[in-house]
């Protein structure tokens, strides 16, 4: 099989090529980034001379770079991991999602519609989405694969716009889609904007942990190779046009989250139990604030026989470990741009 990985070099495409690299040597795997700020050739050190792989730098909206890919490699499958992915960021900069989320998903429908049109037996087009095209939830309930789409940030809404297309491009063409819409994730490689990552940096260098609002939104957290565990299951297993939610079943308050993770690094430190606890600052509310994502995922555990597999308390301790292990990678990815965004999304 020949397989086209999008953003494979940003947090999850990492674990994922990594996965299919290793995993599947009979598969060769291209992986396709554009290497924004958020995708980093060093995550895939480890794998970057394997036989069955190959990296191209590039945009996955350039039309004739992807029609050349199809033509040179005859892929059977995608797994189309690329995005702009950073709530705040989508906030300042709406249109940069439009492009990458919106276009940049319809480009390569298109190149795999035109490609695989004589024979779509044994073809995969697999869309990975995120929990946050639902909506908001109350203090009850989950997102089932039946719950109405209800984006309110513009990464959000262009996810969901992404998702639209894909369900469109396997109805109107009967292009064989599958997609899966996931809790939020957290693990090694993830970019210090996110709440884990960034949290640990600050902590590191005894910086404010800005909490929005009062920290009371909720947020169900799987960590990153479960995820691609799940990922691996449905692109093999899970039924063509099929929609499959992935989640920890593991709810976590923010604030709560932070005093474990405060914790755990006071701990793994060597400072003080409660050190790291007097750095949190509460700040300025996220506009539009989701309140709760929390995900059902009992019909990929159903069908599929997927469940998470780290308990949540082992998994932040192995990812804390991991960025203290790691200290030159977050030096490295914190520095330059990183720089400007972190004093315009928090001086004020
Ligand atoms: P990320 O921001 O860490 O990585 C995105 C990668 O895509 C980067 O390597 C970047 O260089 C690349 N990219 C961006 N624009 C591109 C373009 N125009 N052309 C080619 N490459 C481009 O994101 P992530 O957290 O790894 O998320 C990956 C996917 O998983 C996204 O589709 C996201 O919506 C989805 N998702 C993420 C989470 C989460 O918690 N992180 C949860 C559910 C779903
Ligand atoms: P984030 O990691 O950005 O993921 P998402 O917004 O996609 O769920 O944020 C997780 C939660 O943490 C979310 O409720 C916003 C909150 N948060 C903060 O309180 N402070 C921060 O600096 C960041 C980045 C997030």
């Amino acid at each position: 099989m020949k397989l086209l990985i999008t953003g494979g070099a940003g947090f999850i495409g990492t674990h994922l090529v990594a996965h299919f690299v290793r995993k599947y040597p009979n598969y060769f795997i291209v992986n396709l980034d554009k290497l924004t700020y958020a995708g980093n050739l060093e995550n895939l050190k480890a794998i970057e001379s394997a036989e069955n792989y190959k990296f191209v730098k590039g945009d996955i909206c350039d039309v004739e770079l992807i029609q050349q890919l199809f033509q040179e490699y005859q892929f059977d499958g995608v797994l189309h991991c690329a995005a702009e992915s950073h709530v705040d960021r989508s906030i300042k900069d709406p249109l940069a999602f439009v492009r990458t989320n919106v276009i940049g998903t319809v480009n390569l429908l298109q190149a795999c519609k035109e490609h695989w049109k004589d024979n779509f037996t044994n073809k995969t087009f697999y869309h990975i989405s995120t929990d946050e095209v639902y909506g908001s939830l109350g203090e009850e309930g989950l997102f089932t694969e039946e719950t109405a789409y209800d984006p309110r940030s513009p990464y959000s809404a262009s996810k969901a716009s992404s998702d639209h297309f894909v369900r469109a491009y396997y109805h109107t063409y009967g292009l064989p889609v599958k997609l899966s819409n996931c809790s939020n994730n957290y693990g090694p490689y993830q970019f210090p904007e996110k709440l884990i990552p960034l949290f640990i940096n600050n902590i590191l260098h005894n910086k404010p942990l800005p909490v929005y609002g009062q920290g009371i939104n909720v947020r169900d957290w799987l960590y990153v190779k479960d995820h691609v565990r799940a990922i691996d299951t449905i692109f093999h297993d899970g039924d063509v046009g099929e929609t499959y939610n992935i989640g920890g079943h593991n709810e976590w308050r923010n604030i709560d989250l932070i005093r474990q993770l405060c914790l755990l690094m006071d701990e793994k430190l060597g400072r003080e139990t409660g050190s790291s606890e007097q750095l949190i600052t509460y700040v300025t509310d996220r506009a539009g604030h989701d309140m709760r994502y929390a995900i059902d995922a009992s019909k990929i555990g159903k069908a599929l026989n997927w469940q998470p597999s780290l308990q949540f308390e082992e998994g932040l301790s192995k990812t804390i470990d991991w960025y203290l292990a790691n200290e030159a990678w977050l030096a490295q990815v914190t520095s330059g741009e990183y720089r400007n965004y972190y004093q315009e999304q928090y001086s004020h």
